[in-house]
């Protein structure tokens, strides 16, 4: 019989491992509540011309890794390859675009890339876009929040910043650098030939050994933005040293998505040389303008969950929590459990309570108790049912309590720290 495996480059979270997606989404929502984002939920497939007006075509995402298929009405639907265009869509879709915006999002998104080590075709990404302020200090907001997140994770990944100019700035200097790389045109490979052809920029960031030393004499965009650009990213910078928020200077940083501009950035791993790139995001103050005729500010940015977890080796700390088995000696005891089980759980939510439907004798019970690596078995025979009482064991030290269920909360509390 043909055995079914998930799809190439999108892998299934098991538990032992999507304890960790939990526990970091709520490090990473807990941070961003506390700056003032609110939630906001998308649908997963939207209208391709929406990602293509936004992400652009002559980008990676648009050229090749979409997931896009055509309806039986011939609508053209693509899976989200990123977050910032379907926030933006709604946005404008139920008018909330006027205003200063704040918000996440967490879950998947699809890529048909290559997959590798902390690349995959379904990955999943937590995101906050802040709408609506023009000037620097909403820049510095958002690297706040993200420093933010690394204190709290005790992460310190290197901050790589850059500035891109403005549409017009940009404009310009891309027929600067045409100029430039055309002159080295022989020594491209055939991806690089089309790079040049359909988007330039994208040569700067190429991974190439090859033309390392061509990218490096190339003109830099920090000498062909404008005064306001410059302005914009200076006062940035002068801030961040106030905070004492470390960052690289990168000229060579670009992004793949053509909605940038001005203050683009990256968080890199700088102990593996590829798929590095644990966050990322910028300024796109002129992506609105193609959804709904607006001038409207805005930036933002994306953290790769699954590459930050390798990035941190899984070292994430969990809530609290006990785990109780509860033993029964017998099927007459079944719903007596249950209550018991109720009860225990109203007291603590740090309080896992999991029971036996297996009336076999109580050494089997407690090797069970042990594979499920309870803090405490609870153990219910007739005796215990009829008397209103149960005996609670730690699993630790062996020790053993008969509690009344009148005392039981009681017992609990001053016996067990729930971490509350
Ligand atoms: P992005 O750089 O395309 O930006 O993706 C953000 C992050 O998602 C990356 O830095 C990486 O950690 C993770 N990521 C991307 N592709 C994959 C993949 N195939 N497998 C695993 N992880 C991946 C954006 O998506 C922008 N929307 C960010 C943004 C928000 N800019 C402004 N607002």
């Amino acid at each position: 019989m043909k055995k079914f495996q998930s799809v190439r480059g999108m892998k299934d979270i098991l538990p032992n491992e999507s304890r960790f997606f939990r526990n970091l989404e709520n490090v990473l929502i807990s941070a961003a509540n506390q700056f003032g984002f609110k939630e906001i939920k998308t649908p997963i497939l939207e209208d391709t011309n929406l990602f293509i007006k936004s992400i652009g075509d002559g980008t990676d995402i648009i050229e090749k890794e979409m997931y896009t298929f055509v309806d039986a009405k011939n609508n053209s639907f693509s899976m989200r390859p990123e977050g910032t265009a379907s926030c933006a869509r709604a946005l404008v879709e139920h008018g909330l675009n006027d205003s200063i915006n704040k918000v996440w999002y967490s879950g998947p998104f699809f890529r048909h890339e290559r997959p590798q080590k902390g690349r995959y075709r379904q990955f999943h990404q937590f995101g906050a876009e802040f709408i609506g302020v023009e000037s620097y200090e909403a820049d510095v907001e958002m690297i706040s929040l993200i420093n933010f997140i690394w204190k709290s994770l005790d992460v310190d990944p290197v901050l790589k910043i850059n500035t891109i100019g403005d549409i017009q700035d940009r404009k310009k200097y891309i027929l600067v650098l045409l100029d430039y790389f055309s002159k080295y045109k022989h020594d491209f490979n055939e991806a690089e030939k089309n790079k040049l052809k359909v988007n330039p920029l994208r040569l700067l960031d190429s991974k190439n050994k090859n033309i390392n030393e061509i990218i490096a004499q190339a003109p830099k965009i920090t000498d062909h933005i404008s005064m306001e650009s410059k302005l914009h990213f200076d006062s940035i910078l002068s801030i961040l040293d106030k905070k004492n928020i470390k960052y690289e200077q990168d000229d060579k940083l670009v992004r793949g998505l053509d909605y940038y501009n001005r203050t683009v950035f990256e968080y890199i791993d700088k102990n593996h040389e590829s798929q590095n790139t644990i966050c990322a995001g910028g300024r796109y103050d002129f992506l609105f303008e193609n959804l709904c005729d607006k001038n409207i500010p805005a930036l933002g940015f994306a953290i790769g969950i699954e590459r930050l977890l390798e990035y941190m080796n899984y070292n994430l700390e969990s809530e609290k929590s006990n785990i109780f088995y509860i033993a029964v000696m017998n099927e007459d005891n079944y719903l007596y459990s249950q209550n018991i089980a109720n009860i225990i759980r109203k007291i603590s939510k740090n309080y896992i309570v999991s029971n036996s439907y297996s009336y076999v004798n109580l050494k089997a019970q407690l090797k069970k108790a042990n594979k499920l690596s309870a803090d405490y078995c609870v153990i219910i025979g007739d005796e215990e049912c009829s008397n209103n009482t149960c005996q609670i064991k730690n699993m630790d030290s062996g020790y053993q309590d008969a509690v009344d269920l009148d005392n039981i909360e009681t017992y609990l509390k001053s016996n067990i720290d729930d971490g509350n």
